[in-house]
């Protein structure tokens, strides 16, 4: 991985609201994303690129990692969005967020802007590249997407716009499980997430699940974010102070599975030690595989505690 970075939850902050922003501010939330694109309307493109500057530069965003979502590379906004935002902020800023990424040559674009705007203006550090597959032709790039950069460090699954671009039959973002299950015999974003997640995991970036946009419904938001965490996911986007607490639990290794990580490293050093590759633990067999898997839980567990990250 290219920037070992917490991304449980990635709260959206339209950035045409100055309130929201210094509210996020002060969230000790593992990302926030100030948006430029969707949330905002357009004669508000410049005033919104105007607060983001005012908020990387004054105010305290402690281990948040800071993230701007630029407009889409077909508008007339994105270059402004990059070349303003990053000239004023310099080095406060950590990543650049592009939607509706189609190829590979689209990251390449934002890549090669960022290198110049650093050796332009002595910006002392790499920002990073995320980046939204949310566009049936970025569905079907994603695996050279994913591999496209040095920069990228997360792909996300636009939930809302992907639905749009596939022409599936829908009637809320982001459902997962609740009352959508019953409109359609499975999980209906299985075969899409894990494509995402497949190519993010294999160029060694983190894969982070879209939005749920009913936010005062906290089962049905559990619901999803445990899918996608099941399938891979290392967190999922929120829309709402109310649904933060909750992908930061949700995302983060359980008392139960770190206890659990730990009895099962110990039996497998013991077994190692007497010479077998396989061991019992509670009627259940542990092998090296199963010992990646126990350390993944141990690592997220100790990464979480130093940085010191809320988790319920
Ligand atoms: N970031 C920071 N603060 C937020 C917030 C956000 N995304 N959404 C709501 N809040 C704050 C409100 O300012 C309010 O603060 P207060 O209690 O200090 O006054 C509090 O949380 C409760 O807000 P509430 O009244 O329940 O929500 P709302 O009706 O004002 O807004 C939305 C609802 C959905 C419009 C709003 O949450 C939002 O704009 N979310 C982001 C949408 C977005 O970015 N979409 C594009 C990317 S997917
Ligand atoms: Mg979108």
């Amino acid at each position: 991985m290219s920037v070992n970075r917490l991304r449980r939850c990635e709260l959206a902050v339209p950035a045409s609201k100055w309130k929201f922003i210094e509210k996020a501010s002060k969230m000790n939330v593992d990302a926030v994303f100030l948006d430029l694109e969707d949330a905002v309307a357009p004669s508000e493109k410049g005033n919104a690129r105007k607060n983001i500057i005012t908020a990387l530069n004054e105010l305290d965003w402690g281990s948040t990692t800071r993230i701007v979502r630029i407009n889409s590379l077909d508008t007339e906004f994105a270059y402004k969005d990059i070349i303003e935002v990053v000239e004023a902020v310099k080095e406060n800023i950590d990543i650049i967020l592009i939607p509706k990424v189609n190829v590979a040559a689209d990251i390449y674009v934002v890549e090669t802007l960022l290198s110049q705007l650093e050796m332009a203006n002595n910006i002392s550090k790499r920002i990073g590249i995320e980046c939204l597959i949310e566009t049936a032709q970025g569905m079907m790039n994603v695996e050279e997407i994913a591999f496209s950069s040095p920069r990228l460090e997360a792909i996300i699954f636009g939930i809302a716009d992907y639905s749009a671009s596939i022409g599936a039959r829908t009637s809320a973002i982001g459902g997962h499980g609740g009352e959508e299950l019953f409109e359609y015999p499975g999980h209906r974003w299985n075969y899409a997430i894990s494509k995402m997640v497949v190519a993010a995991k294999s160029a060694g970036i983190q894969a982070i699940d879209g939005t749920y946009g009913a936010f005062d419904d906290p089962e049905g938001f559990r619901q999803s974010a445990l899918i996608s965490s099941a399938l891979g996911c290392d967190g999922k986007w929120v829309i709402h102070p109310n649904q933060v607490s909750l992908a930061q639990e949700i995302y983060a290794p359980t008392a139960e599975e770190i206890e659990r990580a730990e009895l099962m490293l110990e039996a497998y050093k013991e077994g190692v030690a007497k010479g077998a590759g396989a061991v019992s633990l509670n009627g259940k067999m542990i092998d090296a595989a199963s010992i990646k898997l126990a350390e993944n839980v141990i690592k997220k567990a100790e990464f979480i505690r130093e940085t010191n990250k809320i988790t319920n």
